[in-house]
C-alpha cells in the first residue's frame, strides 16, 4: 500500500486523507498542531513545523508521493521534499498562489482578464495607484492573506487612504480595482500527469464577513460564461503544467464575461458540495490526480447548496441531521471560535 504525505494538517487535509483511505492509501500529515483535524482521520503524523529539515525528511522517507492542503506551504520545503519524492501539485504552483502580485501577472500571461492593479510599496505607492483607479479600489497583503484577511477596501470620495499602508503592516501590498461583479464562481478542475483534464460546473459563492458563506450550484450564469471560466481554469493548468486539483475564483461582469480573482492550487471550499452532488468528489479527484489513477466523471447528479457552518452555527447540527436530502461533515475542531470553519453541509435539491 502507498502511503500519500499531506503537508498541512486542517480540515482540508482531513477531507484528502478519508478519500485516498477509500481507495487504498495510507496517508501521514507534517503538521505542528498535534492531533490537528488531518490527523485524526490519517494514519500517522509528523508533529513538525512546515520549514523543519528534520520534520520534512521524515516526511520523505515515510511517504511515496507528497501533496499539499494549503498554499502557504513555504516553497523551499515542496522544493526539498521534490528532490526525492513526487511532489503535486508541482512547487511552481505555489510561488505564483503566494503572491498576489505574481499570481495576477501570471494570470494575465495565460490571456485571462483580472482586475487591473499596481504593486504598493509605500504610502506614496497607494496614493497613486488609487488616483489612477479614481478613488477605488481593494488594498490587500500580496501574501498570506485568507477569508478577506489583510484587506481594505476604498470607495471614491468615501474612504481616506492616510496611514493605510502602514495600518496593513507596511508590508508589499497591491491595490487592484474595484471590480462591480454581478456574482462570484469558481470552477474546481484537475489535471492528471498524463494532461488529461476534469472541471466540476461552476459553483456561485456568496461570502460573509470575508469568509465563504454558500456555494450554489448550477450557478445562475449563462453557458457561454461557465465555458469561459472553464477555458480559463484549463490554460492555467496547462501553463502551471498541474497535476492535481486547482480552485480558481471569478468575478462575474453585468455582460457575462468573467474576470479572474484568485487560484488556490488545492482542493477549495467552495468545491465541498462535490461530495454530495457528484459520484466523485474534488477530494477523490485530487488523490486520483496526484496518484497518476484515471480521473473521476466530474459531473453532477443533483443541484445542491453547501454551506459553512461558522463559530457557534454549530449548534445547528441536530436539526440538519434531522433533514432529508442533507449531508453534513464536520472538523473534529475541539473549540467553536468565532470565524473558525467547525464544519459544512451541502444540501440536494
Ligand atoms: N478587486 C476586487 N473588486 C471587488 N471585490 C473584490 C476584489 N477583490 C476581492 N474582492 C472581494 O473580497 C473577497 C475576498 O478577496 P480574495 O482576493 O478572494 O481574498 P481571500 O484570499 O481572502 O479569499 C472576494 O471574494 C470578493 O468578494
Ligand atoms: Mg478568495
Amino acid at each position: 500500500m502507498k502511503t500519500i504525505g499531506i503537508i498541512g494538517g486542517g480540515q482540508l487535509g482531513r477531507m484528502l486523507a478519508m478519500a485516498a483511505a477509500r481507495l487504498n492509501f495510507r496517508t501521514v500529515i507534517l503538521e505542528p498542531q498535534p492531533d490537528c483535524p488531518a490527523a485524526q482521520a490519517a494514519n500517522a503524523q509528523i508533529v513538525s513545523a512546515y520549514d523543519d529539515s528534520r520534520g520534512l525528511d521524515e516526511l520523505a522517507r515515510t511517504a511515496d508521493l507528497i501533496t499539499y492542503e494549503f498554499e502557504n506551504v513555504p516553497v523551499a520545503a515542496a522544493e526539498r521534499l521534490a528532490a526525492s519524492r513526487p511532489v503535486f501539485p508541482p512547487p511552481k504552483a505555489l510561488e505564483v498562489a503566494q503572491d498576489r502580485l505574481v499570481e495576477k501577472r501570471f494570470i494575465n500571461g495565460c490571456g485571462i482578464a483580472t482586475a487591473g492593479f499596481h504593486a504598493v510599496d509605500s504610502q506614496a505607492d497607494l496614493e497613486a495607484a488609487l488616483a489612477d483607479f479614481d478613488g477605488s479600489g481593494v488594498l490587500k497583503t500580496r501574501r498570506l492573506g485568507y477569508d478577506g484577511k489583510g484587506q481594505r477596501v476604498f470607495r471614491s470620495g468615501k474612504d481616506d487612504p492616510s496611514g493605510a499602508f502602514a495600518a496593513l503592516g507596511g508590508v508589499p501590498l497591491i491595490l487592484e480595482s474595484f471590480v462591480a461583479f454581478e456574482r462570484e464562481i469558481s470552477i474546481i478542475a484537475a489535471r492528471s500527469p498524463d494532461g488529461a483534464t476534469a472541471c466540476f460546473d461552476p459553483a456561485e459563492n456568496v461570502h460573509r464577513n470575508g469568509i465563504l458563506h454558500t456555494s450554489t450550484v448550477p450557478a445562475s450564469v449563462p453557458a457561454s460564461t461557465a465555458e469561459a471560466a472553464r477555458k480559463a481554469a484549463a490554460a492555467i493548468l496547462e501553463a502551471l503544467g498541474y497535476v492535481g486539483v486547482i480552485g480558481v475564483e471569478f468575478f462575474v461582469l453585468a455582460d457575462g464575461s468573467v474576470v479572474a480573482n484568485e487560484i488556490a492550487p488545492r482542493v477549495h471550499n467552495s468545491g465541498h458540495w462535490t461530495e454530495a452532488a457528484c459520484v466523485v468528489s474534488q477530494f477523490e479527484q485530487h488523490i486520483r490526480a496526484i496518484a497518476g489513477l484515471p480521473l473521476g466523471d466530474a459531473s453532477r447528479h443533483s443541484d445542491c447548496v453547501m454551506q459553512n457552518l461558522i463559530g457557534d452555527e454549530i449548534a445547528e447540527l441536530p436539526a440538519l441531521l434531522g433533514e432529508p436530502n442533507v449531508l453534513v461533515h464536520l472538523y473534529g475542531k475541539a473549540e467553536a471560535r468565532a470565524g473558525r470553519k467547525m464544519g459544512h453541509f451541502t444540501r440536494l435539491s
